[in-house]
């Protein structure tokens, strides 16, 4: 009886990976708390994998500004089973398997979340590939179809493009037929980079990649930048473009070098931003757009849309992330260091 009692008190505890405070990855402990309850409109979901992001990095070095103040769980998003439904909730039944965005608390065995922010998971997709979808794959398809339109024949220059967001990148360009891609990343990672479709690996730590454009464009440029990098690359990157270019800032992974955060890295890379007025951009036809994912809550009918396309065209085999790594919460130190010392080629998956 008493046995009895301990393990349904256990189950009703829910394990989290935490940032205790601002630092290197040591500062990462799994906890135990109170299961949250599903409020109005939500669903509550047993976590079976989570999906570990660039900016769940920089949240714990502090780097950050979207994240929760530490101590703080972070991870935007999940893949797991509905075990319960807040009043009015009709979109799901219980035992569904859904991945979904979280705005936060994603790395944790519960989550609770608004029924509209979850799709279910086609039956022969298993929950870890699910939990890759909804942060990258949605970037990467909002930044293509949206925002940069790219058509066939384009040429587009992918940074990271070994990372969980350029490889989602790599694959839906492949669906638009004829685009020629350029992937910055290490040159180890250059072959997984040409399956999965990138034209032109560039390994920026021996080469300049903008003088090897240059080359391979025989001077004329590209049509789209995808630069997640930041400061003096959103530069380059503007240099890169041809007549009618888009370039696309969706991040600033250079504030990130180490395991910790750096002053002198931060002041380096924030003089190295160019100046931008819209009639540079006039003179010179280009384009120069933001997207912030964390930023699109309030957009939850086009992000559904999205998610809903991925699932269609997963479903299509035109979509599969790539798992580099599969961790249990004990061990996401290890995780977060994968990623600072530029050696995960796609997604990092955590489970509890
Ligand atoms: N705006 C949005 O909505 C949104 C959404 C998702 C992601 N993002 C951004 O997109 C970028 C990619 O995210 P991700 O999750 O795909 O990345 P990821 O999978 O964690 O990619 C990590 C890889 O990036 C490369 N890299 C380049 N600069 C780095 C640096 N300073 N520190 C560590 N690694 C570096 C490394 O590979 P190589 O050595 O091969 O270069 C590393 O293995 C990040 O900047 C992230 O913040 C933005």
């Amino acid at each position: 009886m008493a046995a009895d009692s301990a393990r349904q008190e256990l189950t009703s505890l829910m394990r989290a990976v935490w940032i205790t405070k601002a630092g290197g990855p040591e500062v990462l402990t799994v906890r135990e708390t109170a299961d949250p309850e599903p409020g109005p409109g939500q669903i509550r979901v047993r976590v079976r994998a989570a999906g570990l992001s660039f900016s769940d990095v920089m949240a714990r070095q502090g780097l950050y500004p979207d994240a929760p103040k530490p101590p703080c769980v972070v991870g935007y998003e999940i893949a797991g089973v509905v075990d319960k439904l807040g009043p009015a909730v009709t979109a799901f039944a219980v035992g569904t398997r859904v991945m979904a965005l979280v705005r936060f608390g994603g790395h944790a065995d519960v989550a609770c979340l608004p029924a509209e922010q979850a799709v279910e998971i086609p039956d022969e997709m298993g929950f870890e590939q699910a939990a890759a979808i909804p942060v990258n794959y949605l970037t990467a398809y909002h930044m293509l179809f949206r925002v940069a339109s790219v058509r066939p024949g384009e040429r587009v220059l992918v940074h990271m493009a070994a990372g969980g967001v350029g490889i989602a990148v790599l694959q839906l360009c492949r669906t638009i037929g004829g685009v020629v891609t350029y992937g910055t990343a290490s040159a180890g990672k250059h072959d997984v980079l040409r399956a999965e479709g990138c034209t032109h690996p560039i390994d920026y730590h021996s080469d300049d990649y903008v003088r090897r454009i240059r080359e391979l464009t025989d001077g004329e440029g590209v049509d789209v930048v995808l630069d997640p990098l930041g400061g003096g690359d959103w530069k380059k990157g503007l240099s890169l473009l041809r007549p009618a270019g888009r370039l696309v800032a969706y991040g600033f992974a250079n504030l990130s070098g180490g395991e910790r955060r750096s002053l002198g890295r931060l002041i380096r890379q924030a003089l190295g931003v160019p100046l931008i007025t819209p009639l540079g951009l006039m003179d010179r036809n280009r384009t120069v757009s933001g997207v912030n994912l964390g930023h699109l809550w309030g957009q939850m009918t086009l992000m559904r849309e999205g998610l809903q396309a991925l699932v269609t065209l997963s479903r299509a085999g035109d979509v599969t992330p790539r798992i580099d790594a599969v961790v249990p919460f004990a061990d996401a130190a290890q995780a977060h260091r994968r990623i600072i010392q530029h050696r995960n080629i796609g997604k990092i998956v955590l489970i509890p």
